[in-house]
């Protein structure tokens, strides 16, 4: 069920907000509020240790010495974590891993670090989102 309420705002911070959805094409300032409610609440799920689901990116050149296989190792050390992981072959030498995982957030945390770390990826992402238990 939906429920209003009001918000008093200055008025160039109302301003700068509207701004801010025109950016981030939302259609009215309740969507742009909902979302932001919904990412602050998964801030306090990754904080306080809670499930999450991660993504993790990562690019790398495939040429580098053993690499691929270290990339394979590290997720063969989170196997009830992982629950798929796809690789694109970009172009001649670049290649680009995306894996996705579910469990406590310090740990989908670790398991990216230790991935983003290997020497030879040329950029690596976390991205986590709530498994949408706790929210609406
Ligand atoms: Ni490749």
């Amino acid at each position: 069920m939906l429920k209003r309420f009001s918000i008093s705002l200055e008025e160039d911070l109302l301003e700068k907000f509207d701004y801010y959805i025109q950016d981030h094409q939302y259609n009215n300032r309740s969507e742009a509020i909902r979302d932001m409610i919904r990412k602050a609440l998964v801030k306090k799920e990754w904080q306080a240790n809670k499930q999450v689901m991660g993504v993790i990116s990562l690019i790398f050149d495939h040429h580098h010495p053993k690499l691929q296989e270290k990339v394979t190792k590290a997720q063969h050390d989170f196997p009830h974590h992982i629950i798929s992981s796809t690789h694109v072959h970009m172009d001649h030498n670049n290649c680009m891993e995306v894996i996705i995982a579910r469990g406590k957030s310090r740990e989908i945390q670790e398991l990216a670090n230790k991935l983003i770390a290997l020497r030879g990826i040329r950029d690596g992402n976390l991205a986590m989102s709530s498994t949408g238990k706790a929210l609406q």
